[in-house]
């Protein structure tokens, strides 16, 4: 079956799909972005991705192309025609198209929206049990990374350099070494106290709604947590790491830098997380 992209206002190919060229995403990355998971056709913390969007939307201040309630009318409508059941759902919206310009476009012109859909095979169990690598990087990102601007070639020089040495992701380090987040995932430990610790939400991060859900899931299971950022030390000695994000649920992680963490398998709290977290998901976001 043929995938169809949303296209401001058309459903296209997505073979054809297109945006001009003059589009300010393609010539500034001057636009925001969200990747929705769906599970078993179940569209996965959707409010949350929606209320991101639009905080990311007002801090660039682009318009917002179609209300939110359209957006949800929207998705669902590229989940059909996708017969998307697990997968991801990519919403990017841009300023708009200009005559190339730095300054906001004026009179200001109609942002541009794209919604695709993507089909996801999820990991077998083996896989989820062999965990990933990761690698640890300064960060080179700009002071503002809460908000999920589509301007992404720090995180893929980052990412391609995690491919290239082997691994699966990179953790930046923040020039007092503490691990900001992944390329694309947010960073955990299960410290040597046994407790879940991941950095605070600041302008440093993003904001995850997978790692928000974490934390209410811990809390639900009485795993304790603390919110403090952790350096490369702890991670090498912590019993325990994962990532979190919407493409990955949570990923143990159980190597750093190539030194095992912990027994250098998946731990049992991540494995534990990673199951609460798909059946809380079912359990509240079924229609
Ligand atoms: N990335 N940190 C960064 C830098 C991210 O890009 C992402 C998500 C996350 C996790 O956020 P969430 O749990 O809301 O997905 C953390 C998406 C999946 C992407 O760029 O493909």
């Amino acid at each position: 079956m043929s995938r169809i992209a949303y296209v401001n206002g058309h459903y296209l190919p997505h073979a054809h799909a297109s945006v001009h060229i003059e589009d300010r995403g393609y010539q500034f990355a001057d636009g925001v972005y969200e990747v929705v998971a769906l599970y078993k056709g179940i569209i996965l913390d959707e409010i949350g991705h929606l209320e991101r969007l639009e905080r990311s939307l007002n801090a660039l201040r682009i318009k917002p192309p179609v209300t939110l309630p359209v957006l949800r009318l929207l998705i669902r409508e590229i989940q059909r025609r996708n017969l998307l059941q697990t997968g991801l759902i990519y919403l990017q919206i841009t300023r708009g198209v200009a005559t190339r310009f730095h300054p906001f476009p004026d009179p200001p012109v109609p942002s541009s929206l794209i919604i695709t859909a993507k089909h996801m095979k999820l990991p077998n169990d083996a896989i989820v049990q062999k965990g990933v690598s990761v690698i640890t990087i300064p960060e080179m990102r700009w002071p503002r990374c809460d908000i999920k601007s589509i301007s992404l070639l720090p995180n893929i020089l980052a990412k391609q350099e995690a491919i290239d040495k082997g691994a699966y992701e990179s953790w930046f380090l923040d020039a007092e070494g503490f691990v900001t987040e992944g390329t694309a995932t947010n960073a955990w430990i299960v410290n040597e106290k046994g407790c879940i610790q991941t950095r605070p939400t600041n302008e440093n991060i993003l904001s995850g709604i997978t790692r928000k859900t974490i934390l209410d899931v811990a809390k639900d299971l009485g795993i304790p947590f603390v919110e403090k950022p952790f350096n490369t030390h702890d991670a090498e000695h912590a019993q325990e790491a994962f990532i979190t994000s919407a493409t990955n649920y949570v990923m143990p992680v159980t190597t750093i830098n190539k030194k095992p963490v912990g027994k250098g398998v998946a731990g049992p709290i991540s494995i534990q997380l990673r199951h609460a977290y798909l059946e809380k998901m079912v359990a509240e976001n079924a229609e």
